[in-house]
C-alpha cells in the first residue's frame, strides 16, 4: 500500500505499486478506524511552498491528523545548531511521521535515518517530487488520457519533479520524450535517462507537453523561452506543476488556465487527492 511507511522516492517503487495505487483512487475511500491518541504529522518546510504544503495540510485535516509546523526561522538552528541535532530533537517529542521540503537531495533519507520515522518527501534538492508526479498521473487518468505521448519542456536538469514523473509515467505505459534545448547539459540529463528528443517543429506531434519551471533557486535560466500555443497541434494538453512563470515557462495563450487542454488546475485538485490517499494508507498502515 503506497504511502503505508511514507513515500520518499518513486525510482525504487515498482512500476505494479504506482498502477495499484492509481487504480486504488477510482474507488470510494473506506472509513477509518476512530483513534483514541491523534496521529501527528510535523511539517518541515525548508523551501517556499503553495500547493505541497497547504494540499497536505488540508488532507491531513481531512483525516483527522493534527499537524505540527516547524519553522527554520524561528527556531534554534539559528543559534547554530546542527540540523541533526534538530531532528533528534524534535523526534523527542515523538511525531509520527514528518511531511520534508529541503533544497539538498536526499534530505528525506538524512531525517530518516536520525529518526526512524515515517517520511512524506515533498520535494528535495533536484532529486523527487513524488506526490506531484503521482498527483499528475492521476490528473492524466481522470481526462482518461492513457498512453499519450508525452514530451518534457523547459529547464529538466534542475527539475525534482521530472525525476519522479520518469518512473511514475512509465509505470503507467506512456511514450516520454524530451524537447531538444541544444544544450550539453540537456542532452547528458535526457541521455542518463533514455528520453528520446524531439525538435521543437515535433511538439505538435505529441498528445501531452509537460512545461517545467525555470528553477531559478537552483541555478537554471531559461535557454528555451516560453512553451508557445502555436507550437502544440489543436489536440494538445499541456501540464505545469506549478507555480507557472507566466510569459517565462508558458506564454500568455497558455496561462489561460480555464482552457479545457490546459491541466495545471486539475493538476493541483488531483495532487491534493493523491496526497489524502497517501496519508490515508499511512493511518491504516498503523497498527
Ligand atoms: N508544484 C509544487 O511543488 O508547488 P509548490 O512549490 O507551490 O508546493
Amino acid at each position: 500500500m503506497l504511502g503505508a511507511k511514507g513515500l520518499i522516492s518513486l525510482a525504487s517503487v515498482r512500476a505494479s505499486e504506482i498502477q495499484d495505487f492509481i487504480r486504488s483512487l477510482k474507488a470510494k475511500d473506506s472509513p477509518l478506524k476512530t483513534r483514541a491518541k491523534p496521529v501527528i504529522g510535523l511539517m518541515a518546510f525548508f523551501e517556499k511552498s503553495t500547493r505541497t504544503r497547504v494540499s497536505f495540510e488540508k488532507a491531513g485535516l481531512e483525516l483527522g491528523i493534527r499537524w505540527l509546523n516547524f519553522e527554520e526561522e524561528m527556531s534554534s538552528l539559528g543559534k547554530g545548531e546542527s540540523l541533526e541535532e534538530t531532528f533528534r530533537t524534535l523526534q523527542e517529542m515523538d511525531p509520527d511521521f514528518y511531511v520534508l521540503r529541503h533544497p539538498e537531495a536526499g534530505f528525506p533519507d538524512w531525517v530518516s535515518e536520525w529518526t526512524g520515522a515515517a517520511i512524506f518527501n515533498a520535494g528535495d534538492g533536484a532529486r523527487e517530487h513524488p506526490t506531484q508526479a503521482l498527483g499528475d498521473l492521476w490528473a492524466l487518468e481522470q481526462r482518461g488520457l492513457k498512453k499519450q505521448k508525452i514530451a518534457f519542456y523547459g529547464d529538466v536538469v534542475r527539475s525534482r519533479v521530472i525525476r519522479s514523473c520518469i518512473p511514475a509515467f512509465r509505470a503507467m505505459k506512456h511514450e516520454i520524450f524530451w524537447v531538444d534545448d541544444q544544450t550539453t547539459e540537456g542532452r547528458d540529463f535526457a541521455k542518463s535517462f533514455e528520453l528520446p528528443r524531439i525538435s521543437r517543429k515535433k511538439i505538435k506531434d505529441m498528445d501531452v507537453v509537460y512545461a517545467l519551471r525555470t528553477q531559478k533557486e537552483r541555478g537554471g535560466e531559461s535557454s528555451m523561452g516560453p512553451l508557445r500555443a502555436k507550437e502544440l497541434g489543436d489536440k494538445t494538453f499541456w501540464m505545469h506543476p506549478g507555480p507557472v512563470l507566466q510569459n517565462e515557462d508558458l506564454d500568455w495563450a497558455l496561462c489561460q488556465f480555464e482552457n479545457p487542454h490546459c491541466l495545471v488546475r486539475p493538476q493541483v485538485r488531483a495532487c491534493l487527492e493523491v496526497r489524502r490517499r497517501l496519508l490515508q494508507n499511512f493511518l491504516k498502515g498503523r497498527k
